[in-house]
């Protein structure tokens, strides 16, 4: 028998078979997040000693090499491979002639150039494995839907034995809905340090997730080496304790002397963020100013409003320190960090926080009342944008662009900025011609519960955002016009870390809702099913159990859930 099923077809006999949870599982291939196309064809390609990854021919000087997207992706794949079944696989150019039987290709050669940067197509027969894919993202994808179709054991760090590395035969065709699939890490109310940020990554990258949003800096800590502020670390780095009423032996971040905290040299970024880029994913630091800026200031105070004393030790962490926006050496001190930051990190954004600024302190300064009055300004908000607009010119001459929070639109957004909406903002600033990414607080907040049953629970921040709410999340705004839903990049989860003070904490609260989120920010809105979701969500468990990954277990909301301990 030949069949060929399409995804959508499928999702539609599953959801008309009203199986739900875990019962049954998919006896199609559970790839997360599903393709646009899959059809799925009769037989397997088998995996096996001597099969080898073959990439584009070319020439470098004397030697016939894979190409260079070719032999990245090759790599990946090669090592993946190599670490869980012990076959050591090669990755060599492709014979003249283009023969590979028994082999895997990889190449972008006849690629489909509708495909864009990250799409791909992936061909699996009996006798080879062809990716084909316009950019190294799209073969990269191509890699990761390939590792999906393996057992879940290939995602293992130690070669399994008793294994058939069997790959059921595809034709996929595959590209992104959205372009921005994000996941946002605070690292600064609790510290991760630079292999816990890669295995976060890891398994993005699994998702085919690719934007990192690295929120470094807040009140309760400053996390990036800045060359010209050492203080900004030595001081902002750290707190007398763990916080949060939680229980010190909860994390292992401290410091010789005791305190609480840590951050990463400007070595260990460029380290992250390489790392990331192998595997298609972009870190977009965030530096928090005006506001939530308790750290920079304790370090720094001369650039408050007060010239006051500042400290991270507040019981519960509830206290959010602001910049003076009326002082020269303030936004030069600004300026100077993110001239820094900006030679770091090679992406487009720079997330520059913008949210909950705190401007009672404004009010009450002389310097920040002359502001007002030799702009014209005629509000806190017009203070703020005009700070922030400030900002922005200093982040295009460095060839970024800022991105901020839904407040920075408040008092006029700045020309080349675009917005993270997590309270509103979208359709007015999509509709001005601005760029915005979709965080909703009701959808995107990873740091709320995972079920109505709290007790059952690790304790978190509050609110309440199970599975299915977030596999339900549409990121495009209903009442946004056509003609600007372009401008709508894409969607993003946020995991404030207040009360998560470990790494299995965190993956917790992350996962399977990254799962969910991840099919939200890929596949086509026409093929998300969520019973079919529920029959494919087992196996990518199974991928996080080899991965080492935890997550929360009970897929309902009732709250049955397993302790993260
Ligand atoms: C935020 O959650 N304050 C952006
Ligand atoms: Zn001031």
């Amino acid at each position: 028998m030949n069949y060929k099923i399409m995804s959508w077809l499928v999702g539609i006999v599953l959801a008309l078979s009203g199986a739900t949870g875990f019962a049954g599982e998919a006896s199609v291939p559970a790839i997360i997040p599903m393709p646009q196309k899959l059809e799925r064809h009769e037989g397997v390609f088998e995996f096996r000693t001597g099969t080898r990854i073959l990439g584009l021919r070319v020439e470098s000087g004397t030697k016939i090499v894979a190409d260079v997207d070719s032999n990245a992706a090759g790599h990946y794949l090669a090592a993946q491979l190599r670490r869980s079944t012990g076959h050591r696989v090669q990755v060599r150019a492709m014979e003249p002639g283009g023969a590979v039987k028994g082999d895997i290709l990889l190449t972008t050669q006849g690629a489909n150039p509708a495909l864009g940067p990250e799409g791909y197509e992936l061909s699996v027969a009996p006798d080879a494995v062809v990716i084909r894919a316009p950019n190294g993202g799209g073969l990269f994808y191509g890699v990761q839907s390939l590792l999906q179709l393996l057992p879940p054991e290939v995602f293992a760090a130690k070669p399994v034995p008793d294994v058939k590395w069997t790959i059921p035969c595809v034709q996929i065709e595959d590209q992104p809905r959205f372009k921005w699939r994000g996941l946002m890490l605070d690292v600064s109310r609790h510290f991760f340090n630079k292999e816990e940020v890669k295995k976060v990554l890891d398994a993005m990258a699994v998702h085919k997730m690719n934007v990192l949003h690295w929120h470094l800096v807040d009140d309760q800590g400053w996390r990036i080496e800045i060359k010209k502020y050492p203080r900004l670390t030595e001081v902002g780095g750290w707190r007398k304790e763990i916080g949060f009423k939680l229980d010190p032996k909860a994390s292992k971040a401290y410091g010789a002397d005791g305190r609480y905290g840590g951050y990463y040299t400007q070595a260990e970024i460029r380290e992250v963020v390489a790392y990331a880029q192998a595997r298609n994913i972009t870190v977009v630091p965030e530096i928090e100013m005006p506001g939530h800026s308790t750290a920079a200031l304790m370090a720094y105070p001369q650039f408050s409003c007060t010239g006051g004393s500042f400290t991270t030790d507040l019981p519960g962490g509830v206290f959010n320190g602001v910049y003076c926006a009326g002082s020269e050496q303030a936004l030069a001190f600004v300026q100077d960090i993110l001239t820094e930051v900006c030679e770091l990190f090679p992406g487009k954004y720079i997330h520059i926080g913008g949210d909950e600024v705190p401007t009672d302190n404004w009010k009450d300064c002389a310097k920040c009342q002359a502001r007002v009055r030799q702009e014209g300004l005629k509000s806190d908000k017009e203070l703020e944008s005009y700070f922030i607009r400030r900002i922005e010119k200093c982040v295009k001459a460095h060839g970024h662009n800022l991105i901020g929070w839904s407040e920075i639109r408040e008092g006029g957004l700045a020309q080349s900025a675009a917005i993270m909406d997590w309270i509103g903002g979208a359709v007015e600033a999509a509709s001005e011609g601005h760029d915005v990414v979709m965080t909703p607080l009701a959808e995107c907040y990873f740091d709320h519960y995972q079920s109505t049953n709290q007790a059952r629970e690790p304790y978190a921040i509050g609110g309440y955002l199970p599975l299915h709410a977030v596999y339900d999340f549409e990121p495009m705004p209903a009442k946004l016009e056509s003609q600007y839903q372009g401008h709508i990049l894409g969607t993003q989860a946020n995991v404030w870390t207040e009360y998560m003070p470990s790494l299995k904490h965190v993956e917790y609260m992350i996962f399977p809702r990254l799962c969910a989120l991840s099919e939200v920010a890929w596949s086509s809105k026409a093929a998300r099913n969520w019973d079919d979701f529920m029959k494919r969500l087992p196996a990518d468990c199974r991928r996080l159990d080899q991965l080492g990954v935890n997550y929360r277990h009970d897929m309902t909301d009732i709250g049955n859930a397993l302790p993260t301990k």
